[in-house]
Formats: structure tokens, C-alpha cells, sequence
């Protein structure tokens, strides 16, 4: 049975997206079968940073609404033949969509891939709190701001109350100029504020920007430390 795995976080912009794509593709290298089920629906963006938009004719939203069955929704990435994307709506939400739905996808996925990452928006409300609550665990990004920081630790205790009992950070994002002068928390405020394992550490990295923006994933980059890093988280939450 595979494992389903949220990337998620308490603000915007804390890499969500990034691990969800560079842990799926460093799990994929390493032999899985991974899909990365994006939900953020009207904002997707996982397609882009794979490099795959242009390969996406039906989403979820398809799926669901009975025009198309799940396997036309889910496309496998050229250069990595064991990691598939499914999208959710570019443009809108899903309506329709159910408990039963949310459970039904679950269990198909959970029998077809070793690995579900599922790319989160900021919100865990509504259908997304029904989507959230049927994960295995949980992997919480935060950035060294205390805000971040802050609103990681919230949504670690709201996770667990809709009971996820698997969670882990990571901290992204990170520049050693501010981080060891005290100007923004640092890594041991961090350590001490968030109350799970730690699972990386990735800094602050041009490399990421660009690897983004061009829809070649970081973690492809073999033998580069960045890949290295991405390829521990990947092993650390899925041993
Ligand atoms: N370690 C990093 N170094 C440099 N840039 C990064 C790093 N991590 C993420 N970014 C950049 O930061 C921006 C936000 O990253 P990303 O989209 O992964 O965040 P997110 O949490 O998914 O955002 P949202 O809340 O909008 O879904 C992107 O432009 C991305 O390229
Ligand atoms: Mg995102």
C-alpha cells in the first residue's frame, strides 16, 4: 500500500511546491513509483516547475465530473517514467467533489503507487481539510520568519487534531548571513518552536529559482548537493 504525503505550510511561498516536486522526482530516481497529486486548485503550478504544461489535457476536475477516467488525468514525466503528475483545474475549483470522492482517489492511488505527494495551498478548509485528513503524514515547510514559523507550529496542531500522526518539517529558504546573526529566527528557535522531527535543511539557492522557472527539477541534477539534499529528505519520509 502506498503512502500519501501532504506538502504543506501555515504561509504562502515556503517551497510547498518545491519539495512536493523535488521529493517526488528524488523518489521516483530512487526507485518508487510516486505521483504528485496538486491541489491547488485555480493556482497549480507543480506542472510548471516539472516542466510539463504543456502535457496536461484533463485534471482531477475531469476525473471527477465524469469526463474522463482517472488514468487519462495522470501523465508520466519523459525523463523520469516513474513519476506522474495529476493536476487539479488551472482556473477553478472542483465542485462536486465529496468525502466519498476524496476516499475512492485515496485508495486507487494508494494501490497503484508507492508514493503520493500531495501539493497543498495554504488553506486546509473545506474539501482540502477532507483531502488533508486522509494523508498518512504530513511534511511541514517553514522559512527562518517568525510568522512562518508561527503559523507552522498552528497548522502542525490543527493536523493533528484532524489526526495525521506522521509530521515533519523541513526549513527552506535558509541564508546563513541573517540566520546566524539573529536578525530572523534561527535554526535552533526553530528546532525548539516546532514541535516534530526535523527532516532538511535547504538554503536559500538561485539554482532552485531557476531549476523552477525552467521545469527541470533540482533533484535531476545528479551527483549536486542540492539533489543530495532533496534525495535524504526523500529517503528520511518514506523509510
Ligand atoms: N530554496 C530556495 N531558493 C531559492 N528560491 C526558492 C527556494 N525555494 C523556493 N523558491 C522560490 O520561491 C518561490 C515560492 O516557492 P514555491 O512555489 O515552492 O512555494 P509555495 O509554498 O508552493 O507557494 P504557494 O503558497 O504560492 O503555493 C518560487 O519562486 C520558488 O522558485
Ligand atoms: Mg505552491
Amino acid at each position: 500500500m502506498g503512502k500519501v504525503i501532504l506538502s504543506c505550510s501555515g504561509s504562502g511561498g515556503t517551497g510547498k511546491t518545491t519539495f512536493a516536486v523535488n521529493i517526488s522526482a528524488a523518489a521516483a530516481k530512487q526507485g518508487l513509483s510516486v505521483l504528485l497529486l496538486d491541489l491547488n486548485m485555480g493556482r497549480r503550478n507543480a506542472d510548471i516547475y516539472l516542466g510539463m504544461e504543456d502535457r496536461i489535457l484533463f485534471d482531477l476536475g475531469d476525473v471527477v465530473s465524469g469526463l474522463c477516467r482517472l488514468d487519462k488525468a495522470i501523465i508520466s514525466h519523459d525523463l523520469c517514467p516513474g513519476l506522474s503528475l495529476l493536476s487539479c483545474p488551472q482556473y477553478r475549483e472542483i465542485e462536486g467533489i465529496s468525502a466519498g470522492h476524496v476516499n475512492a482517489l485515496y485508495r486507487t492511488l494508494r494501490s497503484r503507487f508507492d508514493l503520493v505527494v500531495v501539493d497543498c495551498p495554504v488553506s486546509v478548509t473545506g474539501i482540502l481539510r477532507v483531502f488533508a485528513s486522509g494523508a498518512d503524514a504530513a511534511l511541514m515547510l517553514t522559512v527562518p520568519d517568525f510568522s512562518a514559523v508561527r503559523n507552522a507550529e498552528a497548522l502542525c496542531e490543527k493536523l493533528e487534531e484532524i489526526g495525521i500522526k506522521e509530521i515533519y518539517y523541513a526549513i527552506n529558504r535558509i541564508d546563513r548571513q541573517y540566520t546566524d546573526s539573529n536578525n530572523v529566527p534561527g535554526i535552533n528557535f526553530i528546532t525548539r518552536s516546532i514541535n516534530a522531527p526535523l527532516v532538511g535543511m535547504v538554503s536559500e539557492d538561485p539554482l532552485i529559482h531557476i531549476a523552477n522557472n525552467s521545469g527541470i527539477p533540482v533533484a535531476f541534477a545528479d551527483g549536486s548537493d542540492i539533489a543530495r539534499r532533496f534525495a535524504d529528505i526523500a529517503s528520511r519520509i518514506t523509510a
